[in-house]
């Protein structure tokens, strides 16, 4: 036996078991079966298949659970169909004591919903019950603030519906909490699909659902494997799908769901860059290191998995990072002593082992700790490669496993360059002791969480999600309500934004045009269509209501040295027009390169112009110079866009005449109306300007001593297919907001009324549009969006056209990921600014980035 100054010496640790008794004992209560939950019930289907559920740290069977069939997914979503009407209609307030109530529950519950987990998926008791678990509740208390702040925080809006949600086995209940909270809170009702390895803890937290007094159906559990996830995903009666898990299955989901006016989420996989700069305190990176990779095994999506540090102290610490493996201690999840648990399933053990030998195989240096993982479960050495090429399969590849790849760069631009050399973007760390330093390389990094000299912080307050194959969406805080929320009269814009409580939209009785018939001013004197209504009286604003003549609006000359007064109520036949048909790219005017035009007809069928055909080079070209502005676009300051959009306002209004003729040319409504529309795109201007430095992000109030940053990014590429009606206004509408947050875009005109944007090409020529920001492509209209859809180096796209198009532009979008905004033509009266402008389009135009910046020494 060692004296106690021996131990001391050594620090050698003895075992230090959790109990699982009262785990064991639940499984026994239920006979490890269990049937799915429906309605508040256990569903006891005759004929029902079930699959094995095991324990990873020993690979003993631990329960039987069913497979979820058609039949099964179809009865949960009637039930949740069924509970919508009255959860919904519940008070926030009310919600808000359900969700308090869960969350009370899961506290009383934590230890034994921490060793169950423990059990299920292998991951450390430390980890559960000092992180999932505790995590678990403050989603739901967090959420339950919102429920109870919804009527005033979010006005106007109400919940989407029926939701489909998809989790993975890596935090089984952290995940659901993630999804559930959120959704309840909103008022939408759920069917919830465990994943196949870890489904326990959901199932316990049915049962907890019913002991608190859910109404039965508001939350529904249906155990399965991804059969029983595509039923889910397929199923008609279902409003969103949110998902989490692999980007293999996101593209499926995505592609699935296109077309079917679904909501989406999805939360994919991440190649984590943890960028280590030469003055860091490379001690507390050691330490950061365990916590990015070894957490849960490597099985994180966010998993700091690829180690990016400055050449001068590489080799120190790989050094210190080796020392640190050898003393890391791999055995039964259950031990609290234990760093490092079970891989979930032999075949996730296979496949991390097939990785390594990948990487041995592409000649980089692989190191293990000296001593051997056991053997009676499924367990992996924690491992670290050096000399990695940033090409090769393992720096590429998300692992998903114990598995650290190291890499080294010589500046702050090669560093980010490398970190940003990858599909995903989910999350990074930065370490430096410069927080110039690190507040420089945050926004450069393209994704959606940094930590600045931290890693793997996660809160409910706080947004967490990703950009390109890591998904979109966001989970947690404000902005992860968005994702659970729909406008209540199924227009969104300023009315119900961020903070603005009871601002009603103004629709007018004569401001609204009939969306499928020709534009004609309902309630209108008929005097005022013809008049000369802009110097003064009563005018037809497009939002309705009358409005007194704005000071711009003064008789504006035309390019003839006429005032609009005196021409106005002429309205001249319009001349043929012979126009050379060219596209707007990279801030010039550029013939097609089809060598093709398109003739524009009026209504009448006669030919009023023509415009450049544009093909898939053309988009090349478009997308090219695009990406080349976004740089410097996406750096200047808000005020300095802002000045620009207001630029371009009095531009078009210095033309407004000229142009306001156009569109009575090519669409063939009332010259009033097509004044109105003019001048709405100026007001457009103007409310996109005024907003280019207003968008505001926010500093979350997450639990540590610190702060979490959330900013709102640009997008960079964005793709606009604009409306076919209201061709000048449709298409302000989408590029302004786009440019006002930094983005830049590729726009394709209204294809049956395109020459209201080849007229706004000379207003942007003379409105200091730096080159690129805004380039336009005429032609085949949803032939384009196809190709944009397809286009890798797009980031985004917004289509507004028809029910096949839409299906399009989604199913092709699932290549990169990129995020969509597809809405039918009828969707919207763009002219009514509660519908057509608003906070709404800048959500859409921005990213969020959530950067944590704890603080202390
Ligand atoms: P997975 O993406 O197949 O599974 C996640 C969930 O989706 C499970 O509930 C599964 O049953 C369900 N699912 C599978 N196919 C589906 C389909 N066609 N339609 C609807 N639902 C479907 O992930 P898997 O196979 O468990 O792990 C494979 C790899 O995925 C891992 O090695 C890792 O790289 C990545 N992964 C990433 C996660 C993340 O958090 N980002 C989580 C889990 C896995």
């Amino acid at each position: 036996m060692s004296s106690v100054a021996e131990i001391f010496q050594t620090m050698s640790y003895g075992p230090a078991p959790e109990s699982d008794v009262a785990a064991r004992r639940w499984l026994s209560e239920h006979e490890k079966g269990f049937a799915h939950f429906i309605g508040g019930r256990w569903t006891t289907a005759v004929g029902v298949s079930h699959f094995d559920v095991f324990e990873p740290a020993t690979g003993q069977l631990l329960a039987r659970v069913a497979q979820g069939s058609d039949v099964d997914v179809d009865a949960a979503v009637a039930a949740a169909r069924a509970a919508l009407p009255a959860w919904s209609a519940l008070t926030g307030h009310a919600r808000a004591r359900y969700l308090y109530a869960l969350a009370r529950g899961v506290q009383k519950h934590a230890r034994l919903f921490a060793v169950l987990e423990t059990l299920d998926n292998g991951k450390s008791i430390r980890e559960t019950r000092d992180l999932d678990i505790p995590l678990v509740a403050r989603h739901f208390y967090h959420h339950a603030g919102w429920a109870q702040l919804m009527e005033s925080e979010f006005p106007g809006y109400g919940p989407v519906g029926v939701v489909g949600q998809i989790i993975p086995w890596n935090f089984p209940l952290l995940m659901l909490a993630w999804k559930v909270a959120p959704a309840l809170a909103a008022g939408n009702t759920v069917v919830l699909k465990p994943a196949e390895f870890t489904p326990l803890t959901a199932l316990r937290f049915a049962e907890l659902a019913a002991e608190v007094g859910l109404p039965p159906g508001v939350l529904n559990i249906v155990t399965g494997d991804g059969e029983t996830g595509k039923a889910l995903v397929a199923h008609p009666d279902v409003d969103k799908i949110a998902f989490t898990g692999s980007t293999e299955v996101g593209k499926q989901i995505r592609r699935a769901t296109a077309g079917s006016g679904k909501k989406l989420s999805l939360e994919l996989g991440g190649k984590g860059p943890f960028l280590v700069f030469e003055d860091s305190d490379l001690d507390s990176v050691v330490e950061g290191v365990v916590d990015a990779i070894w957490f849960n095994q490597g099985q994180v999506c966010c998993a700091g998995s690829r180690l990016i540090v400055q050449e001068g102290v590489a080799d120190q610490l790989h050094d210190r990072l080796r020392a640190r493996m050898e003393r890391l201690r791999v055995g039964s999840p259950l031990d609290k002593g234990v760093d490092m648990g079970a891989i979930i399933a032999p075949v996730q053990l296979e496949r991390i082992r097939d990785l390594v030998e990948q990487g041995v195989a592409e000649g980089a240096v692989c190191w293990q700790p000296s001593w051997a993982c056991p053997t009676d479960g499924w367990f992996h050495q924690p491992t670290l490669f050096t000399g990695v090429a940033p090409a090769s399969t393992i720096a590429q590849v998300e692992i998903f496993g114990p598995v650290l790849v190291s890499m080294t760069f010589r500046t702050p631009d090669e560093a980010v360059a490398l970190a940003n050399n990858s599909a995903y973007g989910l999350a990074a760390s930065v370490w430096t002791e410069n927080i110039n330093l690190a507040l420089d390389i945050a926004p450069r990094l393209q994704c959606g969480v940094v930590w600045v000299n931290a890693t793997n912080l996660f809160d409910a307050a706080a947004g967490f999600g990703g950009y390109r194959e890591s998904g979109f969406g966001r989970e947690g805080g404000r902005e992860g309500m968005w994702e659970y929320l729909a406008s209540v009269d199924g227009r969104e814009g300023v009315a119900g934004a961020e903070g603005v409580a009871g601002v009603e939209a103004t629709e007018g009785a004569d401001g609204v045009e009939s969306l499928d018939g020709p534009s004609v001013a309902r309630g209108a004197p008929p005097e005022n269509q013809s008049g000369a209504h802009l110097a003064g009286g009563q005018h037809h604003s497009g939002a309705g209501g009358s409005r007194s003549p704005l000071p711009s609006e003064q008789p504006t000359p035309t390019p003839h040295g006429e005032t609009l007064e005196s021409s106005a109520p002429e309205h001249p036949p319009l001349p043929p027009l012979d126009r050379t048909p060219k596209l707007y790219i990279a801030g010039r005017q550029a013939r097609p390169d089809s060598g093709y035009s398109i003739a524009v007809h009026n209504p009448d069928g006669h030919t009023i112009g023509q415009v450049g055909d544009g093909n898939r080079k053309d988009i090349r070209n478009a997308v090219e110079a695009a990406r080349a502005a976004t740089k410097g676009w996406a750096r200047a300051t808000g005020h300095a866009r802002a000045q620009i959009l207001y630029y371009i306002a009095e531009n078009l209004s210095a033309r407004s005449t000229e142009l306001a003729q156009r569109i009575v040319g090519m669409t063939g409504v009332s010259e009033r109306d097509g004044d109105d529309e003019v001048q709405a795109a100026i007001a457009r201007l103007f409310t996109y300007g005024a907003w280019a430095d207003k968008y505001d992000g926010a500093v979350h109030s997450v639990p540590i001593r610190g702060v979490a940053i959330a900013m709102h990014e640009p997008i960079g590429v964005l793709a606009l297919v604009a409306p076919q009606r209201w061709p000048l206004l449709g298409l302000v509408s989408q590029v302004a907001p786009a440019i006002a947050m930094g983005n830049a875009v590729v726009a394709i005109p209204s294809a049956r009324h395109p020459l209201a944007a080849t007229d706004l090409y000379q207003v942007l020529d003379t409105s200091d549009v730096p080159a690129g920001v805004v380039n336009i492509v005429t032609g085949e209209r949803d032939a384009l969006a196809r190709v944009l859809a397809d286009h890798d180096d797009v980031d985004a796209i917004w289509y507004v056209g028809s029910a096949d198009g839409v299906r399009a532009v989604e199913y092709a979008s699932a290549g990169n990921m990129k995020r969509t905004w597809c809405e039918r033509d009828d969707a919207r009266d763009w002219r009514d600014p509660s519908s057509g402008e608003g906070r709404l389009f800048l959500r859409h135009a921005t990213q969020v980035k959530n950067v944590w910046v704890p603080y202390g020494e």
